[in-house]
């Protein structure tokens, strides 16, 4: 049979991360290509998960998740992140970050409609502003500036026709974190120019220098987004969240998620019950001070290296320019025995660097990756 896919499959590529995590997957490669922790899941979060399971949690919750969880999660993001006056019907779990995201464009984008988003940038906006009929404009952050937005960004972004900025701080793939000052430049101009701000926020604990600024505190024009994932070295459970002040878009979303997901699983949402205790918190900071430890190691051995890489504040990526052909060199270091992501599918302004993930390797591990990548040099 002669199978004719829709038309929106078009623009759809596979997501690179994963498509090099796999090829790493290699015995005796050095995977430097995972976007995740090496650490467990806090032991806590594990046994009231269990304590769920057996205890008969195995069914539908209600579409939004638990309304206990949505709770702890707004009360978090009002005393946490100060953005006051959220409560738990402002709330939406959903099957990770990334169908969070995929729900708000979807609610949000159609045809016509153009989402900003940050070149280069975590390598599913793109394809998800595309099935949502939408189209992209790219503004341009730079290597040497340690992509951070500067003057050309800010032109730019002034004529922009977008609906839609994708704002994400601290940065997958370059780790820079965006000061407050700076986000709330970009934010004057969107209330402007009526642009609605999605605020991708999963690496919010992982800010080694300078701090977080949500900017839903002080602008009303932002869907907040976070997940468990990275946090609480979460990935594989599938839990992520936004907030909003427009609760009617977070109601489209949950209208979206209806006839889709249904809900997140169940025992999962208990288990995330016990992410705010004490208990849960200390294994996360005690992730986060490890991945400072190795955010140093791996900048000092890239300052040995023939490339441009400014120090980044956040997240557990750095994004080394060494102006070459990114996929070819991926190649040969993964002959040489690392893996590493090609800057390009990233954006445009990725050619020419590779995302180097330090959250899946100890400071052993990198210190010989790095002796492999100077030899391949
Ligand atoms: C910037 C960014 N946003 C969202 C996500 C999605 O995270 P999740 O695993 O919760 O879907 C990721 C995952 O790598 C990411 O890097």
């Amino acid at each position: 049979m002669d199978l004719k896919f829709a038309s929106r499959m078009l623009n759809v590529k596979p997501s690179a991360t994963f498509k090099y995590n796999a090829l790493a997957k290699k015995p005796g490669v050095i995977n430097l290509t995972i976007g995740r922790p090496d650490f467990d899941t806090p032991q806590v979060i594990k046994n009231a998960a269990k304590k769920a399971l057996d205890g008969g949690k195995v069914h539908y919750t209600p579409t939004k998740g638990i309304p206990e969880l949505r709770e702890q999660i707004a009360n978090k993001l009002v005393s946490e992140n100060g953005i006051n006056g959220l409560d738990a019907d402002d709330v939406i779990l959903s099957g990770g970050g990334k169908q969070i995201l995929y729900e708000a464009l979807q609610a949000l984008i159609g045809p016509g409609d153009t989402v900003a988003l940050q070149n280069p940038c975590w390598v599913s906006y793109e394809p998800m502003a595309y099935l949502a009929g939408g189209e992209v404009d790219w503004f341009p952050l730079k290597p040497e500036k340690g992509f951070i937005p500067g003057t050309e960004y800010m032109n730019r972004f002034e004529k922009t026709s977008a609906k839609v900025l994708i704002l994400n701080s601290p940065s997958n793939p370059t780790g820079a974190v965006i000061s407050k000052k700076l986000i709330r430049e970009i934010m004057d101009i969107c209330l402007r120019k009526n642009i609605f701000v999605i605020s991708d926020e999963v690496y919010e604990r992982f800010v080694y220098d300078g701090k977080f600024y949500s900017p839903a505190r002080d602008y009303e024009n932002v869907l907040t987004v976070n997940a468990f994932s990275k946090t609480y070295s979460m990935t594989g459970w599938r839990l992520g969240y936004a907030a909003c002040y427009n609760r009617e878009l977070v109601d489209k979303m949950n209208l979206i998620q209806g006839q889709s997901l249904s809900c997140c699983t169940s025992f999962a949402q208990y288990g995330a019950l016990t992410a705010f205790t004490n208990e849960a918190r200390k294994e996360s900071d005690r992730m986060v001070s490890e991945f400072k430890r190795r955010r140093d190691y791996v900048m000092e051995r890239i300052r040995e290296l023939d490339c441009v890489c400014v120090k980044p504040s956040g997240a557990f990526y750095v994004f080394p320019y060494f102006g070459v052909d990114d996929l070819a060199f991926s190649e040969k270091l993964l002959e040489a025995g690392v893996g590493v992501v090609p800057g390009s599918p990233f954006g445009s302004c990725g050619k020419g660097c590779v995302r180097i993930s330090y959250g899946s390797a100890n400071v052993e591990l990198l210190s010989q990756a790095f002796d492999r990548i100077e030899d391949a040099m």
